[in-house]
């Protein structure tokens, strides 16, 4: 019997325009290279899950499958909602940060990242205004552009996103506008910034949120793991309007898909109608271990040792970031979750500097990554804290010190020559706080002496410093 031999065509015009538009994420792509032996990966978000104790999780694990009953459950389909069981529990533990819900305003998620997309599905169509934080978690921006909104980016500072900034791209707006939709904030210890809202710009956002008539989507997978300061009310505990996302990704582990949206019954209901498209329901096994984590197990003890790890993790980076980068370098202060977001002179380009970074053994999330354009946010960078140990954060830091130090000696040479558009000696003095341009080169050859001294593969260093002045002057040409 001879067989006919089939060729479909599934690339160009077959693949919809939504797929053709999206962007890869950069932390998905530096996935391959962050488990490279050789390289330190300060890329990922990745929690420290092996600090979890073995007999917690078999406990939790055992109690899905050791019963039929157990097993009726955990092996067959559920609810589109989730587990009544797991939705009640959820609902308790979010009593400790102040929010009221009943379970059947609690919609389980296949972690906060399906939560995400759902939300899009339900609400966005193309060219409808979406706000966010700029920058922003990149899982985020790749769930809403697939319904092509037109989405705008309001910067922050320490204190969270900026309310003045808001209200001015509000007003461009137009109050009442239709296709203002909602606005999506992290507000506590921010991905990627790792910044914090304030008190006095929660309520803010709520009150322009109710006069612009837009929606408040509260993200907060870090909220519990605070490392100094008080706990700040989440939007959803001040206004019961608010979707609040919510992921046990960060206290227990993302391998179990597991997340929940709290909302009004409104729009649970239209999530609920775009879930049973996507899945009909989520891995009722994953969420039977997690009901039975988070209601038998003394899990808080453990989120404990999380949150002393990584604060040791973050004093650590604070630290070494202080001791090896140049004086030009700025960055985040968080007091809690897992990422700080450095700044770099507006002539640096961490996107192209990354192939640096990775030769020198070390990766970061070039910052262009987290804004809606792809091309704002070059200077700056994510690094995370929460992954590797302290001894290997002090080594990131010191290896991508000197990168940076390289790239900036020779952007000084063009300031000097007068070679870069816009930038004079005069700012640079500014951003080092010194008198003269002879100081600002002798510090800068110090600080990289002293990275240079721990750097074993000089002769790599060598070479890509000799590559990068060729490409210095292409460019120049
Ligand atoms: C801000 C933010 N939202 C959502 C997610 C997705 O979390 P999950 O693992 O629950 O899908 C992450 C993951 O890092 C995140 O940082």
């Amino acid at each position: 019997m001879s067989s006919a031999h089939i060729t479909f065509d599934t690339t160009g015009d077959k693949i919809a325009h939504r797929v053709r538009i999206m962007r890869p994420s950069a932390v998905r792509n530096l996935f391959a290279a962050a488990t490279r032996d050789d390289v330190i990966s300060l890329s990922g978000g990745m929690p420290a899950v092996s600090l979890l104790p073995e007999e917690d999780v078999r406990r939790a694990v055992l109690a899905a499958v050791e019963s039929p009953q157990a097993r009726a459950v955990s092996l067959q389909y559920g609810p589109t909602d989730g587990l009544a069981g797991l939705r009640a529990v959820l609902a308790d533990m979010m009593r400790d940060l102040g929010i009221r819900v009943k379970a059947d305003q609690i919609l389980v998620t296949s972690g906060a990242q399906q939560a995400l997309t759902l939300i899009a599905e339900a609400f966005i169509d193309p060219g409808d205004i979406i706000i966010t934080e700029g920058p922003t978690y990149l899982g985020a921006l790749q769930a809403f552009s697939a319904f092509e909104p037109d989405i705008r980016a309001i910067p922050f500072d320490e204190d969270g996103m900026r309310m003045d900034l808001l209200e001015a791209e509000l007003e461009r707006i137009g109050k009442g506008n239709p296709r203002l939709k909602f606005c999506y904030t992290i507000p506590n210890f921010q991905n990627p910034g790792g910044v914090t809202m304030n008190a006095e710009r929660r309520r803010r956002l709520l009150e322009l949120a109710d006069e612009y008539g837009f929606m408040v989507v509260e993200d907060d997978p870090y909220g519990r793991l605070r490392y100094d300061g008080g706990h700040q009310v989440p939007l959803k505990a001040m206004d019961d309007s608010v979707i609040y996302l919510g992921t046990i990704s960060k206290m227990l582990g993302p391998g179990l898909r597991t997340g929940w949206i709290a909302a009004p019954e409104s729009v649970l209901a239209r999530v609920n109608l775009v879930k049973q498209g996507a899945d009909l329901c989520g891995s009722a096994f994953d969420q039977l271990v997690v009901q039975h984590y988070f209601a038998d197990i003394p899990w808080q003890r453990t989120l404990q040792k999380f949150i002393a790890l990584y604060k040791e993790r973050r004093d650590t980076m604070l630290a070494a970031l202080e001791e090896f980068f140049p004086p030009e370098a700025s960055w985040t202060h968080p007091a809690g979750g897992m990422f700080l977001w450095i700044t770099l002179p507006d002539y640096m380009d961490t996107d192209s500097m990354l192939a640096e970074a990775l030769e020198a053994g070390v990766t970061y999330v070039p910052g262009n990554s987290f804004f809606p354009d792809g091309v704002t946010g070059k200077n700056s960078m994510r690094v995370n804290f929460s992954f590797e140990t302290p001894e290997s954060i002090t080594e990131a830091i010191r290896r991508l010190a000197g990168v940076i130090e390289e790239r900036l000696e020779l952007y000084r040479v063009f300031i000097n020559a007068g070679a870069l558009p816009g930038y004079g000696k005069e700012a640079v003095m500014a951003e080092n706080e010194r008198e003269n341009w002879d100081e600002v080169i002798v510090a800068s050859e110090q600080n990289e002496e002293a990275v240079m001294q721990s750097h074993d593969g000089d002769a790599a260093q060598i070479e890509i410093a000799e590559d990068k002045v060729a490409e210095a002057e292409e460019e120049a040409r």
